[in-house]
């Protein structure tokens, strides 16, 4: 499980997180919603210890995230996918893959068997030579995913993962998170404003605004818009809590 309470974290003078309190439960589906710049990249980094400096508390399976060494050395693992895949664009598809389990130090022809059959699970197979600039964005993705994916992680935290792609690789990409979710007992949090991809992924919302957690709820909820921050945001209105200028 993942916990912040009152976490605040600013730039230059410049709040972004205002008091963030939020509970991500263990082996689920969260999606963290909010309009563009509100700070969901900087909360989920956050959690993956890649930002610190915040005040307050995050704690990951009850440890200190500000203590777990950025989720590498002890704790639970954690994989972070990146928004625009994060990909060394020197490195080949293969050499991206594998670079976290060598890393690792796992032994080369086990570690090809392991980026294989990721390749594989996101639809890639026969991609392993190219390089990132010779890929589409939505394969550049699958390729984050399959980077993430192959070091069987127990927290995945997507970073807008559908976000440039047209509605149909936005569900692929969808159908690619389910998936990986119900194959493993993984907990997965997926920063996104599109809410497509909410309805199809998520069991919980929680939705950032000002700085802070607005809604949090199940996904039934959210879109029965029953709350007012949530009926915004689904709906796009002017009038209501969230202030659009
Ligand atoms: N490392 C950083 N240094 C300075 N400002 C940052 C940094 N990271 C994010 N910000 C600012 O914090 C705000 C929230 O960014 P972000 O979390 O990326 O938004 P989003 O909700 O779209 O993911 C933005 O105004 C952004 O410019
Ligand atoms: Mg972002």
């Amino acid at each position: 499980m993942i916990t912040a309470a009152g976490v605040r974290l600013g730039f230059g003078g410049r709040m972004v997180l205002e008091g963030v309190d939020l509970r991500v439960p263990r082996g689920g589906r969260t999606a963290l919603l909010g309009k563009n710049g509100c700070g969901k990249s900087v909360l989920l980094k956050c959690f993956a210890g890649l930002l610190s400096g915040y005040e307050g508390r995050i704690t990951v399976d009850g440890r200190d995230q500000g203590a777990m060494d950025g989720g590498v050395a002890t704790g639970p693992s954690m994989a972070y996918v990146f928004q625009k895949g994060g990909l060394f664009d020197s490195m080949n598809v293969f050499d991206n893959v594998a670079f976290g389990l060598r890393r690792r130090g796992m032994r080369e022809d086990r570690a090809g068997e392991i980026v294989n059959e990721s390749l594989a699970r996101v639809g890639l197979a026969g991609s392993e030579l190219k390089l990132p600039s010779e890929l589409s964005g939505g394969m550049q993705k699958r390729v984050g995913l399959a980077r993430a994916i192959c070091l069987d992680p127990d927290i995945i935290l997507y970073d807008d993962p559908t976000a440039g792609l047209d509605p149909i690789l936005s569900d692929s990409i969808a159908d690619l998170i389910l998936e990986i979710s119900d194959a493993s007992s993984a907990t997965s949090v997926v920063v996104t404003h599109d809410l497509r991809l909410v309805a199809k992924v998520a069991r919980e919302v929680a939705l950032l605004y000002d700085g802070r957690v607005v809604f949090h709820g199940d996904t039934e909820s959210f879109f029965s818009k029953e709350d007012p921050f949530a009926r915004q945001f689904i709906e796009g209105e002017i009038e209501g809590p969230i202030d659009i200028y």
